[in-house]
């Protein structure tokens, strides 16, 4: 017989308890915290959609893993596991261990960055971004023109568009990119998988013009099993060799850990090139760690590697991919505008169609994730004008492309019953949307302003005590 449900494929051994809270309650926490998701409690949460970074439940291999943890400072056992398991992955020689994704990129974008630099991008991460611009340098993103099409269906939404890639590199020459990165899947495009013909071709582009070509792969694992599921010619291999496909067009990469490797902390950096590998170490070493753990304990280097295994099982992709589609699509069956088809990690809401009354400077993106905590206490991220909004010289916003919501899944974490609480609580969504009010910024800091920035309702007029 074959079952329509998908069913979690483990059970659970260890529980953490959820604090219930009442509307009531929650209308004041958000407003003691500012209306930014970001600052508020997580005991003031019931489902917690903030993101996929470093939330995952560890299995109890990885739970054991962690007692084996060999915590020597120089050449301890665990980081001999975690370099063969990143190496045989990668395929690349050099390893440098970090303590999460932004810490690689913070070396090596550093190092490849500066004034009169150009990094290209399908869509580079916030923190990818924040650490260029650090450096004086400039982050371009060049996603395929589908892509801003919420509603349109295509395979690959997260591919790179090439045309425009040569044409930039043509532009500002060869020599000023200081790297071509390649953002799988395409977290900040909407979760959407990028595919190995796309790959490949920027691949050849970079090779043509001798420029460097890294891979963000946060989330590899989810993105080839889109690939094994969408792109012909991948229907028998594993996953696990997609991926390795994958790793062996670039000439380096940086991981966030947090997500496809199943650890609530990690990071590393891949390299190809002897030289470029000894300068990222050196960096490394000054501000991480030792060569041998980075910013990692040797127990976190444990679980690492042990869940950079796990995340390649073919259940569990199965189950991890259709459970983020069956909430998507229910949403999108209800009439929410949903960003489509939907990705690995997330769904993403188009609050822009779903408030088409909040103008994009009152932000509907956070008047949404205000709006899902205190109806359910569930807590997303507004993924729009708030995250990537920049000022012009009048000091008007130039909005983001998109407005999106981001609930993000943590890996292994909630069942289908928490799924079905946050479906249910759309439906009152949608009967209210026509009530709900605008956000303005009320205070704000230059970098990465989604973080700490302090809001409040555009119709609240009184002074917000801050
Ligand atoms: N690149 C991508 C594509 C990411 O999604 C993230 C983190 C990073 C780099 C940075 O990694 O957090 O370990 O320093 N994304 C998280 C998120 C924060 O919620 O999407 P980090």
């Amino acid at each position: 017989m074959i079952h329509k449900t998908i069913i979690e494929p483990f059970k659970i051994k260890s529980v953490e308890p959820i604090d219930m809270s009442t509307e009531k309650e929650r209308k004041q926490f958000l407003q003691n915290a500012h209306y930014n998701t970001f600052l508020l409690q997580s005991d003031h949460v019931i489902i917690d959609f903030l993101t996929d970074s470093g939330t995952s439940a560890m299995s109890a291999n990885q739970w054991a893993g962690i007692m084996n943890g060999d915590e020597s400072y120089a050449g301890s056992k665990s980081w001999q596991k975690m370099e063969a398991a990143v190496k045989e992955l990668t395929g690349h020689e050099f390893i440098l261990p970090t303590h999460q994704g932004r810490a690689a990129e913070r070396i090596i974008y550093g190092y490849l960055g500066g004034e009169d630099k150009t990094f290209i991008s399908n869509t580079h991460f916030d923190t990818t971004r924040a650490n260029i611009e650090f450096s004086g340098a400039e982050a371009i993103d060049i996603p395929i023109p589908e892509s801003s099409d919420t509603s349109l269906i295509h395979p690959f939404k997260g591919n790179m568009d090439t045309d425009k890639l040569s044409q930039i590199i043509i532009d500002k020459g060869a020599k000023n990119i200081g790297a071509v990165i390649l953002t799988v899947t395409n977290n900040s495009g909407g979760g959407q998988p990028v595919s190995m013909a796309n790959t490949k071709a920027i691949h050849d582009i970079c090779k043509e013009h001798d420029i460097i070509f890294l891979l963000d792969c946060c989330r590899v694992a989810e993105n080839a099993y889109f690939i094994k599921h969408r792109e012909p010619g991948y229907e028998n291999k594993s996953y696990k060799e997609i991926a390795q496909e994958m790793f062996s067009l670039t000439d380096g990469s940086a991981m966030s850990s947090k997500k496809d490797a199943l650890v609530n902390m990690g990071g590393f950096l891949s390299l190809r090139d002897p030289e470029l590998a000894k300068e990222c170490t050196n960096l490394l070493i000054i501000t991480e760690g030792f060569a041998t753990y980075g910013g990692l304990s040797g127990r976190d280097m444990e679980a690492l590697a042990i869940g950079l295994e796990e995340v390649f099982d073919a259940d569990y992709l199965e189950y991890r991919i259709k459970s983020t589609a069956y909430l998507g699509n229910k949403l999108h069956e209800m009439g929410i505008p949903v960003m489509m088809p939907i990705g690995g990690h997330a769904v993403y809401i188009d609050a822009k169609k779903l408030y088409s009354h909040i103008p994009v400077n009152e932000y509907p993106g956070q008047a949404l994730a205000c709006e899902l905590y205190v109806k359910a206490g569930i807590r997303t991220v507004e993924i729009g004008s708030v995250m990537f909004g920049k000022y012009d010289e009048k000091g008007e916003l130039i909005p983001a492309p998109m407005e999106l919501v981001r609930m993000a899944i943590p890996r292994r974490v909630y069942t289908q019953s928490h799924i079905e609480y946050v479906i249910e609580t759309f439906d009152e969504i949608l009967k209210t949307k026509n009530d709900v009010k605008g956000i303005k910024i009320l205070e704000e800091p230059e970098f990465l302003r989604h973080f700490t920035a302090k809001f409040a309702p555009v119709d609240v007029n009184e002074k917000v005590e801050l």
